[in-house]
């Protein structure tokens, strides 16, 4: 995935601000960092991003990494360099055909396992023979996947970038420009942005800046609009010790927030995006992971009010749905980012087909691509398991249910999910006798089945524990194999009676029963204060989000960085 930083400048400035602004990107990729500089900083370090050699320079690029190709390893951190040493780059994407590129550079000596280092070798051999500019060029043509990158040269006063499919964006500065994976990497600097798009290249100096766009073979001069950005504020820990469990905390206060937002300021787009829905012929949501779980949700209470709606996986949505001029298709994701559901909405708008989405970040590229956009409101979220952006995602899905009949109240949510909180120690304790398990099982009907599929995902990323969410009725069909003494089986309650048919087919095979939002009558229980199927629903997945929380304590994991993830999947 990758975060990727370039700044130039009038004034010399300290290697030390640019580590700072990476920081911020670290939610991209925290495997490795690394940072060049014009006045001769090399340095590269394994793990979290920290304070570098302190070093004066008017030019740097800097990266994060979420390694792809090549293991966690100093010489395959960024930036990466040519034979001279001359070119150094950083890259967040990933060249698909690099080994075919490589074989054309028989004479390079490549130091690294990655992708990326080819990129420097394919800039030096071409610069032989012809400038800089449409070595780059050659490049873009060349070149197959996904990449955004910058390039610093010695002895040049530009810095280069140019991107296909991974984000990038320029910020304006009094005295100079810096480039980024996004625009949170600047939000201390300045409000001014440029957002680059898809085959777009840049040459940038302190003062200046020009854009080109690869169309066909050339290479073509845009005007860029300069957008001013309105920061919401970088969260702080407070006083968490994780940021899981304040953004876990947070809830209550987002959702009213939400819920206000949809009833004033957004009101006009979300009858935008109701008009979208009422004029196409299928509606389908698109979305990853904890998103994905969330338009299930969406799913059930279209269709309860008699709307038809569908949701895929946005990394197969190709692969098992047919879009037509009468599609209606809502991208659903808090990062806005996520290169599956990006992918999947590409060359949509030329079949006809409209696209909406629900978007926590704003100014985000799925934001950018979409007619209609709602932005869920949730703050910025950090830690990498997502828990508040995802009540918000649904309570959002049951707003806009809720304009066909309205079937759903949002306004209970926030209380709900307050009682919850109000059996946080007992669910510590239900966590820590959970925490020596290999297995847990979640199972749940209707619309709590969404949310036993998505309690599993964050007991699996979280806390490192093999978990499996599903239907209850689907139990019966093999997992219910699995099943022995003692395995622990969560049951989401409510809903239809058959769950707790389901339930003790598990108790008579040994299994342990802890029923989330019953009342004790199988085996333990946590309850749940809520009359309808929202604040039921998300009352369950906040005690699934608590669950985790505390398991992971117990385990001593890295909550807020789970091993091998990233916050943003900016990769197919
Ligand atoms: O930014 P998105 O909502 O598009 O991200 C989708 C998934 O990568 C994300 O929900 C992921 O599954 C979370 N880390 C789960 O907690």
């Amino acid at each position: 995935m990758c975060g990727i930083i370039g700044m130039v400048c009038k004034e010399k400035f300290e290697s030390n601000d640019v580590i700072k602004m990476l920081k911020r990107l670290e939610y991209r990729g925290y495997d490795s960092f690394g940072i060049a500089t014009d006045s001769g900083l090399f340095e590269k370090e394994i793990g979290e991003i920290k304070a570098v050699q302190n070093n004066f320079c008017k030019q740097a690029i800097s990266h994060t990494r979420w390694s792809t190709h090549g293991r966690v390893t100093k010489a395959n951190a960024h930036p990466h360099k040519d034979c001279t040493g001359n070119i150094t780059i950083v890259h967040n994407g990933i060249i698909e055909n690099y080994l075919e590129l490589k074989k054309q550079l028989p004479k390079h000596v490549f130091v690294s396992e990655t992708d990326t280092e080819v990129i420097a070798h394919y800039l030096e051999e071409k610069t032989r023979t012809k400038p800089i500019r449409d070595a780059i060029t050659d490049f873009m043509k060349d070149a197959q996947g996904t990449f955004s990158v910058v390039v610093m040269i010695k002895g040049d006063e530009n810095l280069y970038a140019f991107k296909r499919g991974s984000p990038l964006s320029l910020g304006l500065m009094k005295d100079g420009h810096v480039i980024a994976s996004d625009i949170y990497a600047f939000s201390d600097k300045t409000d001014k942005a440029i957002f680059f798009n898809e085959d777009e290249f840049a040459i940038v100096t302190e003062k200046d800046y020009e854009f080109y766009r690869l169309i066909g073979n050339t290479l073509n001069p845009v005007t860029k609009d300069i957008i001013t950005v309105k920061w919401s504020g970088c969260e702080e820990k407070k006083n968490f010790n994780h940021y899981m469990i304040k953004e876990i905390y947070e809830e209550p206060a987002v959702v009213e927030r939400l819920i206000n937002s949809l009833n004033t300021e957004q009101n006009s787009d979300l009858e935008k995006m109701k008009k979208l829905m009422t004029e196409a012929k299928r509606i389908v949501f698109v979305a990853s992971g904890t998103s994905y779980h969330a338009t299930l949700l969406g799913v059930y209470f279209l269709n309860k009010v008699g709307v038809e709606a569908h949701a895929i996986i946005a990394s197969e949505f190709r692969n098992f749905y047919l879009v037509d001029k009468e599609t209606l298709i809502v991208a659903v994701t808090q990062s806005g980012e996520t290169m599956d559901v990006i992918e999947a909405l590409h060359g949509m708008k030329d079949k006809g087909a409209k696209i909406a989405s629900l978007v926590n970040v704003p100014y985000s590229t799925i934001q950018r691509m979409s007619n209609v956009s709602i932005n869920i409101e949730a703050g910025q979220e950090i830690c990498v398991a997502a828990t508040k952006s995802f009540v918000n995602q649904v309570v959002c899905l049951a707003y806009l249910a809720s304009m066909f009949e309205k079937k759903n109240s949002v306004e209970q949510v926030s209380k709900s999910i307050k009682h919850i909180f109000s059996q946080e120690e007992k669910i510590k304790q239900i966590a820590k006798s959970l925490a020596k398990h290999d297995d847990i099982y979640v199972i749940g009907r209707g619309f709590l089945y969404p949310i036993a599929r998505e309690i599993a995902l964050k007991i699996k990323e979280i806390s490192y524990i093999h978990a499996e969410g599903m239907m209850g009725g689907e139990l019966k069909h093999g997992t219910l194999a699995l099943i022995e003494e003692g395995t622990p089986v969560l049951v989401l309650m409510g809903g239809k009676n058959e769950i707790v048919s389901n339930a003790m087919e598990v108790k008579a095979r040994g299994g342990r029963i802890i029923e989330i939002g019953g009342n004790g009558v199988m085996g333990e229980f946590i309850s749940i204060d809520a009359e309808d199927k929202l604040s039921s629903a998300l009352s369950a997945a906040v005690i699934g989000q608590l669950l985790t929380y505390y398991i992971a304590l117990e385990k001593g994991l890295p909550i807020d960085k789970p091993r091998n993830l990233a916050k943003v999947c900016t990769t197919k």
